[in-house]
């Protein structure tokens, strides 16, 4: 199989996870253990809305690469997204950027309102950790690499880790760029949620300690890129490919790459940490041949 065909094969089982974990339920007042169907309908409509599932593909590729099971790994592959659909969800309300298109249709608050929106968000960041914990439990041989996965997520998602960084990308709004503020923005608001994947994966399947540092440092590497990339596609890409508006980040004075450094040592530095990327995961060989395959591709993203 090539690169193609193996990230479509991902995302194929990541879709049927997602839908087997959270169908579209009907109005359910009485009965116990069901989802109320707008709160469910809402949570659908961004979750399923196309996105590149980057990061629960790097998890299944990774568990893969790392020669652990793939079928214990795809629904923490589907929990992570659920867990980055919500801070999507929260990132575009009113009170934080402020959006009104993403994953090439309108938000979900411009949709369901903010009320609504702020609680499918909170619906899908809960849902994961009950999808978490409940695979964890069907497990129990492998009950530790699950909860050390759940763990690595939760504090890559949490207050110290993606939080924070929305805290303080938030908190630096028309102040002038700084070189310190923009790596701590970057590496807990968009890298830590990169990692997440793959020190998840990396339990899951036992790795080494060598392993998980080199795979915190690829996903570092890949984060930051990826970050600066968001940052310059606002300023110079294309609308209609990303799904979302752009030109947004100078009109909210966001603290970002182009900001501080301009455009093209923006997109140098990204260059570099692409190329740091690939070198990190040399220690895997010919088994990291998905891994050199993403960053490849994600270099050159429009979307
Ligand atoms: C958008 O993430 C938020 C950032 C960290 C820049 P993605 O670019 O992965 O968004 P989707 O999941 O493909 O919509
Ligand atoms: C968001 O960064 C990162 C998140 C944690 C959601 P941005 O605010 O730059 O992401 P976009 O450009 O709205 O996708
Ligand atoms: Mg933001
Ligand atoms: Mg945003
Ligand atoms: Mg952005």
């Amino acid at each position: 199989m090539g690169y193609h065909e193996q990230y479509s094969h991902y995302v194929g089982m990541i879709e049927e996870t997602i839908e087997k974990l959270m169908p579209q339920t009907e109005e359910v007042f009485s009965k116990e253990g069901a989802m109320p169907k707008l709160l469910c309908e809402s949570m659908r409509y961004s979750l399923l809305a196309g996105g590149k599932r980057i990061r629960p593909v790097l998890l299944l590729a990774c568990c893969e690469m790392l020669g652990g099971d793939i079928e214990q790994a795809k629904v923490p592959a589907a929990a992570l997204e659920m867990v980055h659909t919500y801070s999507l969800i929260h990132d575009d309300l009113p009170g934080m950027d402020d959006d009104d298109y993403r994953r090439g249709r309108l938000t979900n608050h411009k949709v369901y309102g903010v009320g609504p929106a702020i609680l499918a968000g909170d619906g899908l960041l809960n849902y994961a950790y009950e999808s978490l914990l409940a695979n964890a439990v069907d497990y129990p041989h492998n009950l530790e690499g699950h909860m050390r996965a759940a763990k690595a997520i939760a504090n890559r998602a949490g207050v110290c880790g993606m939080i924070a960084g929305q805290s303080i990308d938030l908190s630096s709004e028309h102040m002038a760029p700084d070189a310190d503020r923009l790596a701590y923005i970057h590496t807990h608001k968009t890298a830590d949620l990169l990692t997440a994947p793959l020190l998840a994966a990396a339990y899951i399947a036992g790795a080494s300690e060598e392993q998980i540092a080199a795979l915190e440092r690829f996903g570092w590497c890949v984060g930051i890129a990826f970050q600066i990339d968001d940052d310059l596609l606002d300023v110079e890409g294309d609308a209609a490919l990303l799904g979302k508006q752009t030109g947004m980040d100078a009109q909210r004075g966001k603290m970002t790459w182009p900001a501080l450094v301009g455009v093209e040592a923006a997109k140098e530095r990204s260059a570099r940490l692409w190329d740091e990327a690939e070198e990190a995961i040399s220690c895997f060989g010919e088994r990291a041949w998905f891994m050199r395959g993403f960053a490849d591709q994600m270099r050159m993203r429009k979307s």
